[in-house]
Formats: structure tokens, C-alpha cells, sequence
């Protein structure tokens, strides 16, 4: 058929749902996703592997810079590599998170993955999610979304999902850090997250994953095939 393939951007707080969901529309999408968080947390992997404190901005830019990161998508989920490795268990422990505000506070660093990130989406095709992807990555995104779910419903969210990796979390211990992650996420001078005027809100508090993926998968047929009429070609 042919048809112009469109860039779905989807922004919102920590342990929204939005992996999940973005990771399923492109599947059923045949697109690619494009997890921007996670390259947030390669540089923050990277620069504790060399010894480098998070908030050393210059060397933590540098290592953004040098560093190779690539994603490679399989049937289950899109494996993040860094320099030829796969780092996509690495990156998500809570040492990570823990050290990661001051990442993505870094100026250097955001125009160095938003580059990338454009880089990456630029043929269309493509489902990322992240804090910034609807206002500053993909501004002409033809389909916005931003989620949102209540602090608690994320925080238990977490919890499950780290239990399913093995990893014993507290649910008060992550109910903070997801709460100080909003404060550091909302209030950063730079791509800090905000709702974009023309996104679709979404709070997933009481949907289930199957419903917000239905959802966002509708919005974008609509969109492509309106593209694809031939009153619009
Ligand atoms: O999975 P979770 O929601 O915990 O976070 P993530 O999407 O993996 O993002 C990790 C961190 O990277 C967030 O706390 C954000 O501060 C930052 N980030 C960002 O600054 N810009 C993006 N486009 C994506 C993530």
C-alpha cells in the first residue's frame, strides 16, 4: 500500500507505561521504537564504569560524545548496544536511576541524543518515547501523546517490574525516587518534560496496558490513513 510512514512521539513521567505501550504500538505498527530514556541511562552506565562522578558535566559529555550507541530490535524488545555491547540489563538497576538526574540536567549531553534521536527518526517509521520527544525531538511529530498515572500506581508499577527481573526493591524507597525523579523531570532548564499543546493525554492510572495500546494504535491509523487518502495526495 505504501504508506507514508508517520513519527508517533510519546512523553511522560518515570514508570508511566509508556515503554510498554510504545514498545507494543510499534510492534503492531511494524515500526521501530526508540527508547530515549534508555540512552540516558547508557551515558550514565558508561560514565560510572570510567569513575566519573554524574555530575562532572564536561567528562560526562565527552563520554556521550565518544560513545557508540545503536538499537537493535528482536521479536521480544529493542536490545540497546553501546560500543558493540548490550547494555539494555546494565542500564536499568536503581544505581542507574539513582545517579541519572544530573545526565539529563546536562546540557552538552541533550544535544548530543537529541541529535542522534532525530538522526534515528528521521525517515519516519518510528514510536520514542521520553520527556522531551513531543516538544523539542520531534516537534512535527503527526501523533503526540503524553501519560500520566498517579505516583503511587507508578511506584508499584516499578515494583513489580523489578521483582520481575529479581531485583528486591522498597515500594516507599521507589515511591521517592520516582517522586524526586518528577521534580528533577518537570523542573530542568533544559528539554525539561511538559505536556505539548497538541498532545493526547492519556492517564493510564486505571487502564490497562491492552487499552492505552488500542488507543494510541487506533489514533495513529486514523492519521495514516487519512495521509494516505487521495484527497490529501
Ligand atoms: O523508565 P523510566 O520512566 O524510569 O525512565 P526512563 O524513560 O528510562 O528515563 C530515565 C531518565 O532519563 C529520566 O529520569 C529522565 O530524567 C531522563 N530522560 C530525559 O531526560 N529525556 C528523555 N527524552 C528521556 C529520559
Amino acid at each position: 500500500m505504501g504508506h507514508r510512514r508517520i513519527k508517533i512521539a510519546i512523553d511522560g513521567p518515570a514508570a508511566s507505561g509508556k515503554s510498554t505501550t510504545a514498545r507494543e504500538v510499534a510492534k503492531r505498527l511494524g515500526y521501530l521504537y526508540i527508547d530515549s530514556g534508555a540512552m540516558y541511562r547508557a551515558v550514565t552506565l558508561m560514565a560510572l564504569r570510567a569513575g566519573i562522578s554524574t555530575s562532572e558535566d564536561e567528562k560526562v559529555a565527552d563520554i556521550a560524545a565518544e560513545i557508540k550507541i545503536s538499537f537493535r530490535p528482536n521479536e521480544e524488545r529493542t536490545e540497546i548496544y553501546v560500543n558493540g555491547e548490550d547494555v539494555s540489563r546494565d542500564i536499568r538497576t536503581p544505581r542507574i536511576t539513582a545517579n541519572i538526574n544530573p545526565v539529563a540536567a546536562n546540557f552538552r549531553v541533550r544535544e548530543i541524543l537529541v541529535e542522534k534521536q532525530q538522526e534515528l527518526g528521521k525517515s519516519g517509521g518510528v514510536v520514542m518515547d521520553g520527556r522531551d520527544i513531543t516538544t523539542v525531538v520531534f516537534p512535527d511529530a503527526e501523533l503526540k501523546i503524553f501519560m500520566n498515572a498517579s505516583p503511587e500506581e507508578r511506584a508499584n508499577r516499578r515494583v513489580s517490574e523489578l521483582a520481575g527481573k529479581n531485583l528486591s526493591a522498597d515500594y516507599n524507597a521507589v515511591l521517592s525516587s520516582i517522586k524526586e525523579r518528577d521534580t528533577a523531570d518537570f523542573t530542568r532548564a533544559h528539554g525539561p518534560l511538559k505536556q505539548a499543546t497538541d498532545a493526547v493525554v492519556i492517564d493510564t492510572t486505571l487502564k490497562s496496558i491492552e487499552d492505552q495500546c488500542r488507543e494510541i494504535y487506533d489514533l495513529a491509523m486514523a492519521i495514516i490513513e487519512k495521509n494516505s487518502s487521495p484527497e490529501k495526495n
